[in-house]
């Protein structure tokens, strides 16, 4: 591997910072500091162009920024407090020139913490559709809500964490464990938001763990630095920027950069992956803002890439860039292009006339109620819903649900929580939802409730967040993610219509982990629930007393049907086994069409259709070291803890496999009410899959998502798939790929085709020159390799119904 060339100076300057911030530094911490690659100096920040279809934005752009003054422009990278509006974060405004200024508004699964909005399935449930077109349009109504509330950005989606850690408190955020398959999510969600608005995609990069997350700056009582995720070149390029430049590609107007240190330079200063990653190698057009309190340092974080800093700023108030500017100690040029790419973006995709009008300082107090719902949204709401429900087990025909006569219910999950805090309140008293919480009066419980945590996070740094909602059901992950539902359909609710349509007789006992089942059950549903927040990592992947109570009702009824509504992974080895569990679904985080969208899939009116976007292990040991977060330990490794990312890109499927560990199931994984066939596999390469490099700074053409050779079709895979069952339904063809000297097989193509009962269809993947590429470190480039690369279509990673083999020379 290429050594990396430390940046001296900038690696100098942050251990002063360290030292003179926490006093404490010792010797034995420095060896420690020294002891992992240290991020690589990109000194010089690439000025957007104006690529592609930026051209028009950039050239107004240019010409409103040509008018400010330094002062102007230094006031619009960062933010403001507000007193007209509640958004996340504003940026100054130049009204002499009738720039207004933006507003940031949380999150990637609706609008946080408003009335009159929608709650949406979150990235984890979309990442079980598997369903491109879905992905896009629930993004683009959730944009349209953003817009009309008067967000000019909205914070998602999510891509990092990519899901390296089971217990990742925020792995629910993102929409799976694979580059590919988050990447391709993701590229559409940005789509779908800017139709209306700026999305901005977070976090850049290698935040994969809450724990000691941030540094003192936030956590009182703690004197450790932000944990420093050390990612090798490839691993880089590989996994965890891949799904950067998916969006980067799609246009992305923004991306934040991240609390923890990369490689010890704090994300939000750290000149190889804003100046050298994003905006050089991807050729990212938008602008970076760090994520909120992010910003350690001044001059050196707008000159390693960073344009705004959120939610204000001790080190560029008070015209700090327009003095560095002027004195020399930041070039003008720097200043220049950060305004353009703010002023560019909002051109491009969000010049809102007058931003954050939609979202009041307090709900509380008196204020227009701006409605940003559309009835048009309803059908992707709940189809959105529908399909990320994953169906894992199925025997004796316990599902579809027919007309039965009497349906026994149990479980806390199956009802909503007494508790409108409208955010969070899926979560009562486990969530961050401060702010809400503080803006209705029935939230003070639960305030009272997160301080609780708050303190204990604070001062206990291996605390982890509670892994289970019992007040209520999961129909939102907790923090800076959540979203406020119109309504909340749960479980019971739904089956409550579908039993009065239906004659069914309806028992329940909600609160009971021991309860008593009436034997005339025809069956007994039984609804759990694995809760997640921001903020922590969670203590187990699976809750000891909901699997009491599957255990307790399945030993007394022998056709208990489990829903587990999950934020996250979950594992369910206490009870798959037993005969009397006939169905399990993972429900996921659903949204606000949470019963509507589970009586849909229970009674069969559409058969499931969601696929597992992470591997599910028998027991949280076969996740080996990527089961828990990296917990500073009291030792020298307190003040600069370090996580190295030795596995490289061997997470998730790809460490099963390599560890040859049986999954309970495997990434891809989930059944329909149908059977699907594969038929007549033909692998081709193209006559365009030369093996050149495409080196980022050897002339190669850079579009947006990098070398333009990259995104050539170089390779196809065709097949056909049947319906050989009785129903209508969706199957999701899978194509995996091994790649000289990666592992034996990665997700390189998926399609998700609904099909009648007997019919088929034709599927084609095409494969780009990236899909088939390894990163080559030593010529930093792209590029294909001379051998044979094994292709495997079928219905999860570990079912494989088709076998090819691609031959590249
Ligand atoms: C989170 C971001 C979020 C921001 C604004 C941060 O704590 O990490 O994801 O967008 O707050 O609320």
């Amino acid at each position: 591997m290429k050594s990396s060339i430390v940046g001296l100076a900038a690696v100098l300057q942050l251990a002063v910072h360290a030292s003179a911030q926490d006093g404490q530094s010792s010797p034995s911490d420095l060896e420690n500091y020294w002891s992992y690659g240290h991020s690589e100096s990109v000194p010089d920040t690439p000025v957007a162009k104006g690529l592609g279809d930026w051209a028009d934005a950039y050239n107004k752009a240019r010409k409103l920024v040509s008018q400010m003054t330094d002062e102007e422009k230094n006031n619009i990278t960062y933010g403001h407090a507000s007193t007209t509006t509640g958004c996340s974060g504003v940026t100054g405004s130049v009204p002499r020139l009738d720039f207004p200024g933006i507003c940031f508004q949380d999150a990637g699964n609706g609008v946080r913490g408003v009335d009159m909005v929608n709650s949406y399935p979150a990235g984890i449930h979309t990442g079980a559709s598997w369903n491109r077109d879905l992905a896009h349009s629930r993004a683009e109504h959730m944009g349209a809500e953003f817009r009309r509330k008067g967000a000019n950005v909205a914070l998602g989606p999510v891509v990092g964490p990519a899901g390296r850690i089971a217990s990742g408190g925020r792995n629910w955020e993102g929409f799976g464990s694979d580059p590919y398959l988050s990447g391709a999510l993701a590229a559409e969600s940005v789509r779908g938001l800017q139709q209306n608005v700026i999305a901005c995609v977070k976090h850049l990069i290698g935040n994969e763990q809450e724990t000691n997350r941030n540094s003192p700056y936030l956590l009182e009582g703690s004197h450790n630095q932000s944990i420093s995720s050390n990612i090798d070149d490839k691993t880089i390029h590989e996994l965890y920027l891949w799904g950067f430049q998916d969006v980067v590609r799609a246009g992305a107007g923004s991306v934040m950069c991240s609390y923890n240190r990369i490689n010890n330079s704090y994300g939000c200063q750290n000149s190889k992956v804003m100046n050298g990653l994003l905006k050089g190698e991807l050729g990212f057009q938008g602008f970076v803002v760090s994520d909120w309190t992010g910003q350690h340092t001044g001059i050196a974080s707008a000159n390693a890439g960073m344009d705004v800093a959120m939610p204000d700023s001790q080190y560029w108030e008070n015209n700090t860039l327009a003095i560095a500017t002027k004195n020399g100690s930041m070039p003008d040029f720097r200043l220049d292009d950060m305004a353009t790419r703010i002023i560019a973006s909002w051109y491009k995709y969000a010049e809102i006339p007058n931003p954050g009008h939609g979202i009041p300082v307090s709900l509380l107090e008196p204020h227009d109620l701006v409605d940003a719902r559309d009835p048009k949204s309803k059908n992707v709401i709940l189809q959105s819903a529908v399909e990320g429900h994953v169906l894992v087990k199925n025997t004796a025909g316990a599902l579809p649900l027919q007309k039965p006569k009497f349906l026994s219910l149990f479980g806390y999950d199956a009802i909503p929580s007494a508790l409108n805090t409208a955010d969070d309140s899926s979560l009562g008293g486990w969530s961050m939802g401060l702010q809400n919480a503080l803006t209705y009066p029935n939230g003070s419980a639960v305030n009272n409730e997160t301080e609780k945590y708050m303190f204990l996070s604070s001062t206990d740094p291996s605390f982890r967040g509670p892994g289970v909602a019992f007040n209520g059901t999961l129909f939102a992950g907790g923090g800076s993610g959540a979203s406020t539902p119109a309504y909340i359909d749960a479980p019971l609710h739904a089956f409550q219509r579908q039993a009065y349509d239906d004659d069914t007789y309806l028992a329940w006992d909600l609160i009971s982990l021991e309860p008593h089942v009436n034997p005339a059950s025809d069956a007994c549903l039984v609804f759990i629930n694995e809760a997640s927040s921001e903020g922590w990592d969670r203590p187990y992947l699976a809750d000891p007393s909901s699997d009491k109570l599957v255990r307790n009702v399945a030993a007394k009824c022998p056709n208990t049907i489990v829903v587990i509504h999950n934020a996250g992974l979950r594992l369910v080895d206490e009870w798959i086994e037993n005969p009397n569990i006939t169905a399990v679904l993972y429900a996921h985080v659903p949204g606000q069409d949470s019963g509507r969208a589970l009586v849909e899939v229970m009674y069969g009116k559409q058969s499931p259709s969601g696929r597992l976007p992470y591997t599910v292990a028998r027991k949280e040991s076969d996740y080996k070291e990527l089961l828990e977060p990296v917990i500073p330990s009291g030792t020298q490794n307190e003040y600069y803890p370090q996580d190295n990312f030795t596995e490289g890109v061997y997470i998730d499927y790809k460490a099963f496999i390599q560890n040859e560990i049986q999954p309970r199931f495997e990434f891809g994984y989930g059944l329909t009410y149908s059977n699907f066939s594969y038929l007549d596999l033909d692998a081709s390469v193209h006559s365009n899959a030369n093996l050149q490099y495409t080196a980022a700074g050897s002339g190669a053409k850079i579009v947006e998502g990098g070398s333009e050779a990259l995104w050539d079709i170089v390779a196809s895979v065709n097949c056909t798939i049947q319906n050989t069952g009785k129903v209508r339904a969706a199957e999701v063809a899978q194509l995996y790929v091994g790649i000289p000297g990666g592992p034996p097989k990665v997700l390189r193509g998926f399609e998700k085709r609904t099909i009648d009962s007997g019919k088929k269809e034709h599927i084609q993947f095409d494969l780009t020159r990236r899909d088939l590429s390894h990163w080559d470190v030593e010529k930093q480039a792209w590029g294909l390799q001379a051998g044979k690369y094994p292709i495997y279509v079928g219905k999860s990673v570990l079912d494989i119904q088709l076998h090819g083999m691609l031959d590249i020379s």
